[in-house]
């Protein structure tokens, strides 16, 4: 269950309620806001942020209980100086604001915040994106659930009917976040190749996309060696996903999302080894489950002229008799010679067969997700993902459709000389080059995969799946990040 989210004309000195949530800026600029408090509820607020020294700063949340009044509880959200105002400050604010009624268990929230700056459907987007995706729990593995969500009625403030539209488009968005979210945080023994083909069967039959799930003996067919490497480990069957969305009326664009699926990853016979994490080789499909949650937000949100194919070459990578030697080499279905020189490069050989896939289908754009190496969580942390593409308009379009759902990319060099990393004496390539920019060596396998002329991006979200303490609208966890920025991509049009 899902808070029940409105618009409302309501404001701060006029909504009654049970929580009322204010932002308020720094400084002079708060001075109205804060006039206006203590007209409705005296001057026990003023006295209060006084003496509590509130200064308003960004992420500052103070919370008044009003006994006997209504709104009994009063949550007061630093936003910090106006010039630095914008829809991330925003989405953070409402986030605070909404955690901060679920921790003293109100029910019923309003919301006001400034929006000055941002046009209402923007800002009512923002805005309800931040309550759904902060109030998300995961319950699915405890044996007796919590009750909630709370709040479970939530009023923003200030905004008229109209941006009631954009609420709900951002449902649509909210709910491929949540699905990426659940399908990363599954265990692996219960995210499986399978339970991933399974997933996108169901988004398939309640929306009407196409499906086709390729089993062994046609990747076989179709000589996806490399892929099938990986694979060959596991007792557990590969699933090489292919999910379609074509729009009514004319199609312009032809855009294919790519998704890394490892269910799990334990490095093959190059082991994982202890503080190698492992135990959380299930968020290795974080790549898959973006463009899964991207496409239920796609089946539902029905963008025009743009068709929308997804791929995800899903297996795990384990040690068995059958597992892949270090050292052997594989053919991917471009007819390239592969050297394994490491088992846990793992990824970049199921996206090999994936892309070769992909630009078969002649599209306008590629764009890969992966989890692929921890270099790239060396360079860029936990909040940024790295970005690849020798494409300065498609890197631009991500860039951009990033930003404006609040997920954080950064451009990386897919310098052509690194690919010496991968020179083999034996094979065209192998699969692994020096640990010095690993990131980039990683991509430029991915290049030698991708036809020419088509369009093509890459980003590796090792960092950015996952986050230990929660983080804005993340709850501790799986965060889900991609299918914001794949899902405004696509609803842009995909390339300029
Ligand atoms: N799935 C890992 C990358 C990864 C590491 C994701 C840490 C999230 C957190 C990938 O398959 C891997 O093992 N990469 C190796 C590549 C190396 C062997 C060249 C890595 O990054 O160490
Ligand atoms: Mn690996
Ligand atoms: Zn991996």
């Amino acid at each position: 269950m899902v808070a029940e989210i409105r618009c409302s004309t309501a404001n701060l000195t006029d909504w009654s309620g049970e929580a009322l949530a204010v932002g308020l800026f720094s400084g002079d600029a708060g001075a109205s806001s804060r006039t206006a408090l203590s007209a409705r509820f005296g001057s026990v607020v003023a006295d209060q942020l006084e003496r509590r020294r509130f200064k308003a700063k960004p992420g500052e949340c103070l919370c008044l209980d009003l006994l006997g009044q209504t709104p009994s509880l009063l949550i007061l959200v630093g936003l910090g100086a106006p010039a630095d105002f914008g829809a991330e400050q925003l989405r953070s604010a409402t986030a605070a604001a909404s955690k901060a009624a679920a921790g003293a268990g109100a029910s019923q929230l309003g919301v006001a915040m400034p929006i000055e700056g941002l046009a209402a459907e923007q800002a009512a987007g923002a805005m309800a994106e931040a309550v759904r995706l902060s109030l998300f729990a995961d319950q699915r593995f405890k044996s007796e659930a919590e009750p909630g969500p709370y709040p479970s009625q939530v009023e923003l403030l200030g905004l008229g009917e109209a941006a009631q539209a954009a609420v709900a488009s951002s449902a649509a968005i909210c709910s491929g976040v949540e699905l990426a979210r659940e399908l990363v945080a599954a265990p692996p023994n219960v995210a499986t190749p399978a339970a991933l083909a399974a997933t996108a069967a169901s988004i398939a039959s309640d929306h009407g996309l196409e499906l086709k799930v390729l089993e062994r003996a046609d990747c076989e067919a179709l000589g996806m060696g490399s892929y099938l490497a990986v694979a060959q480990g596991s007792d557990l069957p590969p699933k090489f996903i292919h999910l379609t969305y074509r729009p009514a009326g004319a199609i312009t664009r032809r855009l294919v999302l790519v998704g890394k699926g490892l269910t799990f990853d334990s490095g093959g016979y190059n082991l994982k080894t202890a503080g190698s994490q492992i135990e959380m080789m299930k968020y290795d499909m974080g790549g898959s489950a973006a463009v899964i949650g991207a496409m239920r937000a796609i089946a539902e949100l029905k963008p025009a002229g743009v068709e929308v194919h997804m791929i995800v070459a899903a297996c795990e990578n384990m040690i068995s008799g059958g597992a892949i030697h270090p050292g052997a080499i594989v053919t991917a279905s471009n007819g390239k010679t592969i050297e394994i020189n490491n088992t846990d490069a793992e990824g970049r050989l199921t996206l090999a067969d994936a892309l070769v896939y992909a630009c078969k289908l002649e599209p306008d754009a590629v764009v890969d997700l992966a989890t692929l190496t921890g270099a790239c969580v060396i360079a860029l942390g936990e909040e940024i993902a790295g970005l690849w593409s020798p494409n300065d308009a498609l890197a631009q379009g991500l860039l951009e459709a990033g930003a404006q759902g609040g997920e954080q990319l950064w451009r990386m060099p897919l310098r052509a000389s690194y690919r010496d990393g991968l020179k083999s004496g034996l094979a065209d390539m192998k699969n692994t080059g020096p640990r010095p920019g690993g990131s980039i060596t990683a991509a430029l396998f991915l290049q030698d995969f991708v036809a020419k002329e088509i369009p093509w991006a890459h980003l590796d979200i090792a960092g950015t799946v996952w986050s230990d303490k929660g983080r804005g609208l993340d709850p501790a966890g799986a965060t889900g990040f991609g299918v914001r920025t794949l899902v405004n991509w696509v609803q842009a049009g995909g390339p300029a």
